[in-house]
C-alpha cells in the first residue's frame, strides 16, 4: 500500500526522499505495472507514439581511461584497436542521412588522438553539410573551453554518464585517476553552455546497493538534464568485473518508469545493453516508459571491436537492415520510430 502512495506522491510531486525513493524500489513488484502504465502515459503525452532513432557513430576504441567495467579500458591489451577517419565518419553520416536520420551521436572512449582542433573540424563538416541534424557528443571528460568550442562548432547535445552519485561507489569501480566531482562539474558546465544534456547509469554494476540507485535518482532531479541513460551492467571478460552478475531487465526498467515519472518530459533510450540481455529488452524499456532508440551506424567492420560488455547485439547488421528491423519491432508493440531531430520539449506548465 505505502509503495501505491509513493508512486502516486512521486506522480504528483515529481520528487522523493532518498528513503523513499529506497523504499519504492525495495517494494517494486508492487507497483511495477502501475509505474510502467503512468510512465507510458506521461512519454505519450510529451512524444506521442514516436521513438526518435540517433544514429551511433562509435568512431574510436582507444580510451586513455580505465574504468574497472569497462572493455575499451586502457589497461586492456586484448582490443583491437581501431579509429574512423574523418572520412569514415562523414561516410557514416552520409548513409545515416539517406536511410533518414536527422540526429547523430559520435561517441568514443577518452582518445588523445582526436584532440580538439580535430574534433571541431569533424563536427563542424558534420553541421555544415547536415546543418538540420542534431550533433551529439560523448567523448568523454574535457574541460570548460573545449566544451565551449565544441558547441561553438555545431555540437547541440553531449552525453556524459555520472555513473553512479556515490562517492565511495564511484571509487569501486573508478580508479584514483578519476574522479566524481569533475564528472558532476563536467555535467554542470555543458549545462551553463547551452547543450541538451544527457546523464546515466548502469543498473546493476558491482557493488550498487538501492540506496546508492536512490543517490542516483535524486542527482537527476538536481541536475534536471535532458535525457538520462540508463543501462545495465553488463561484464567483459577482460576485466576485474568478468565473474560480477549482470544488471537485470526488471530493475532497468524500473528505474526508465521511475525517471520518466519524476522527468516527464526527459528523453530516455532503450538502450542496446539492454537489448543485449534480454531479446525483448529494449521493447520491455519502451513500454516501461522510454521514448529513444541508438541503432549503430559504425561501418560494420569495426563493430565487434567496441565491445565494452561482452554479447553486445547489432554487431553485424548493416544500419539499412538495423532500420528496418527496429521499425518493425516498434510497430509491434504500438509504437513507431520518427526521424527527425527528436528535440527536447520543454514542460508544459
Ligand atoms: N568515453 C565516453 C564516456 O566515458 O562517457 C563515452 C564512452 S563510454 C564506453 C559509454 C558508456 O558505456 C559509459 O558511460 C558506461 O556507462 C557504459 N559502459 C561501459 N562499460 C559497460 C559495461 N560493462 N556494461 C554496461 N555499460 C557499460
Ligand atoms: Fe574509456 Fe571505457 S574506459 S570508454
Amino acid at each position: 500500500m505505502y509503495a501505491k502512495k509513493l508512486l502516486e506522491k512521486l506522480r504528483e510531486e515529481k520528487r522523493l526522499s532518498k528513503e523513499e525513493f529506497v523504499y519504492l524500489l525495495e517494494h517494486r513488484e508492487e507497483v511495477r505495472e502501475d509505474a510502467a502504465a503512468i510512465a507510458r502515459d506521461l512519454g505519450n503525452r510529451y512524444y506521442g507514439r514516436s521513438i526518435y532513432p540517433r544514429g551511433l557513430i562509435e568512431f574510436t576504441n582507444y580510451c586513455k581511461n580505465n574504468c574497472y567495467y569497462c572493455g575499451i579500458r586502457a589497461a586492456n591489451r586484448n582490443v583491437k584497436r581501431y579509429r574512423l577517419s574523418k572520412e569514415e565518419i562523414l561516410k557514416a553520416c552520409e548513409n545515416g542521412y539517406a536511410l533518414g536520420y536527422r540526429s547523430f551521436v559520435l561517441q568514443g572512449g577518452e582518445d588523445p588522438y582526436f584532440h580538439i582542433e580535430r574534433m571541431e573540424d569533424i563536427v563542424a563538416s558534420i553541421h555544415k553539410r547536415y546543418s538540420e541534424c542534431a550533433i551529439t557528443l560523448s567523448i568523454g571528460e574535457l574541460d570548460y573551453d573545449r566544451y565551449q568550442r565544441l558547441f561553438d562548432a555545431g555540437a547541440d547535445r553531449y552525453l556524459l554518464r555520472h555513473e553512479t552519485a556515490n562517492e565511495e561507489h564511484y571509487r569501486l569501480l573508478h580508479p584514483d585517476s578519476m574522479s566524481l566531482e569533475y564528472r558532476k562539474q563536467c555535467l554542470r558546465d555543458m549545462k551553463k553552455i547551452g547543450y541538451a544534456v544527457g546523464t546515466g547509469f548502469m543498473v546493476g554494476s558491482p557493488y550498487q546497493t538501492m540506496e546508492h540507485l536512490a543517490e542516483d535518482l535524486l542527482f537527476i532531479k538536481e541536475l534536471d538534464p535532458h535525457m538520462v541513460g540508463i543501462g545495465p551492467f553488463i561484464p567483459h571478460h577482460d576485466t576485474q568485473f568478468r565473474d560480477k552478475p549482470a544488471g537485470t531487465v526488471e530493475l532497468t526498467t524500473f528505474l526508465l518508469s521511475l525517471i520518466r515519472i519524476m522527468k516527464p518530459n526527459v528523453l530516455l533510450p532503450a538502450t542496446t545493453a539492454l537489448g543485449t540481455i534480454d531479446p525483448k529488452g529494449r521493447e520491455k524499456g519502451i513500454l516501461a516508459g522510454a521514448n529513444v532508440m541508438m541503432p549503430n551506424l559504425s561501418p560494420v567492420m569495426v563493430r565487434k571491436d567496441y565491445a565494452l560488455y561482452d554479447n553486445k547485439i547489432c554487431t553485424g547488421e548493416e544500419a539499412a537492415e538495423c532500420c528496418i528491423c527496429q521499425s518493425k519491432r516498434m510497430e509491434m508493440i504500438g509504437y513507431q520510430l520518427d526521424f527527425c531531430r527528436g528535440d527536447y520539449k520543454e514542460l508544459e506548465s
